[in-house]
């Protein structure tokens, strides 16, 4: 009876409570309850997608479950797959071009937005074509091989009036969000130092590294975005420390290990610790540190709740995420919802085109300074600065 003291009223007396914006899965489920998406104004947008690898499979399979798109058109160069692909994924009215034919895609009238996930190398003609086409582009990092050939793009996007967005997944990751908020939000006051963990697994394929156009353009640049998207700065100078331990790697010239410092005008410190390979799993972590303390998102565990003890090894839990395509999922479904709400006019880009540009030139100064073992200082004008978003 010592708490019977403590008895409330019933819960059905009280208002219900919220749920915690936290549960981001709960968020999903109750617009889903609300059909959100079932408005009067909603169209269905016809997408033809380019390169069905690594980052196409997920753009497909988040397109094909997307109420909100139709897709048109597959073109991809392994045949010997399409057929498989069209049962996985019932794609019966789909037509399947390869890469050769793909003008057919930039002159359907019925096309309005192409997903490129094809190699590095050839998003820029596809994305110059589409963009001809009149076609509004989603476009996987990096955009082009230069920053002037991106530069390019973009203007191409401008003159056609179509939006080209640039797929920075990492930004649509509700605990990466959450950090940035914080910060935004003052809770550690100015940011002391930066820190970014970014180890990749498992290690991509040598065909893969052969053609990605490098560790800094292919890999860091999702590090560079990060840092930049969350302080809301770019940095003046870059010192930058690389090394390739895998021999193959070194062998086509490349790095697996880099370790950046970067110095903003604010004097916040940044650093980058990236490799090719972890052998435990998609090795994800940032931290932000000031003089009210720390904020910091931590690797993310898919049965996380699991705990075992066998013998006296002490507790142990399931590994983390083992690639980008589980520990980003719903980053990347987030990310295609808001590219189909810009292709609808319902918001501008997040990812603006100077920041892409940005992001490339603090990834060309890194590669420079890993290159001479110098810092590599960094001028910017005005209008290449970040907006106070
Ligand atoms: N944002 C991310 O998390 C992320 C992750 C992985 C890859 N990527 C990017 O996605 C792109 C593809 O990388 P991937 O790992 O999926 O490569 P991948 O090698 O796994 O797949 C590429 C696919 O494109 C096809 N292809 C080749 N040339 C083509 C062309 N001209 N037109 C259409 N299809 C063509 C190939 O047949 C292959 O199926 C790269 O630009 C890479 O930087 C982004």
């Amino acid at each position: 009876m010592a708490t019977l003291k403590f008895k409330e009223a019933s819960p059905y007396t009280k208002p219900r409570p919220q749920p915690p914006p936290e549960d981001y899965l709960y968020k999903l489920h109750e617009d889903d309850l609300a059909f959100k998406n079932n408005t009067a104004d909603n169209v269905v947008i016809n997408i033809a997608i380019f390169g069905i690898g690594r980052a196409g499979t997920i753009h497909l399979s988040n397109i094909v479950r997307n109420p909100r798109c139709k897709l048109l058109y597959i073109v991809d160069d392994i045949e010997a797959n399409w057929a498989k692909m069209k049962k996985h994924f019932s794609l019966n009215d789909v037509i399947f071009l390869s890469s050769k034919q793909s003008d057919k895609v930039f002159s359907d009238p019925k096309v309005q937005a192409v997903v490129v996930a094809s190699p590095t190398y050839t998003h820029e003609e596809i994305v110059i074509k589409s963009l001809a086409g009149k076609k509004a582009v989603f476009c996987e990092k990096p955009v082009a091989e230069t920053r002037e050939n991106t530069k390019k793009c973009f203007e191409a996007a401008k003159k056609a009036g179509k939006p080209l967005f640039t797929a920075f997944n990492r930004r649509f990751d509700p605990s990466f969000n959450a950090l940035r908020q914080r910060v935004r939000n003052g809770e550690v006051g100015h940011v002391h130092t930066m820190k970014i963990i970014s180890r990749d697994s498992p290690m991509p394929s040598i065909d893969y590294l052969r053609i990605s156009g490098g560790i800094f353009h292919d890999c860091m640049v999702h590090d560079i975005d990060m840092m930049t998207w969350v302080l809301g700065e770019y940095p003046s100078s870059v010192a930058v420390q690389a090394t390739a331990n895998v021999p193959e790697i070194k062998a086509i010239n490349d790095v697996d290990t880099v370790v950046a410092t970067m110095k903003f005008p604010s004097g916040t410190l940044g650093m980058i610790n990236l490799s090719r390979n972890a052998c435990y799993g998609y090795d994800m972590r940032l931290e932000a540190f000031g003089p009210k303390g720390m904020v910091r998102v931590e690797n993310e565990q898919p049965t996380h709740s699991v705990e075992t003890m066998y013998g006296y090894r002490g507790p142990n839990t399931p590994p983390i995420y083992y690639s980008f395509a589980s520990r980003f999922k719903l980053a990347y479904q987030y990310e295609m919802d808001h590219f189909l709400d810009i292709v609808l006019g319902k918001c501008e880009t997040n990812v603006k085109p100077k920041e892409i540009l940005a992001v490339s030139k603090i990834a060309t100064a890194c590669e420079e300074s890993s290159r001479t073992g110098k810092m590599v200082e960094l001028n910017w004008a005005n209008e290449e600065l970040p907006e106070i978003q």
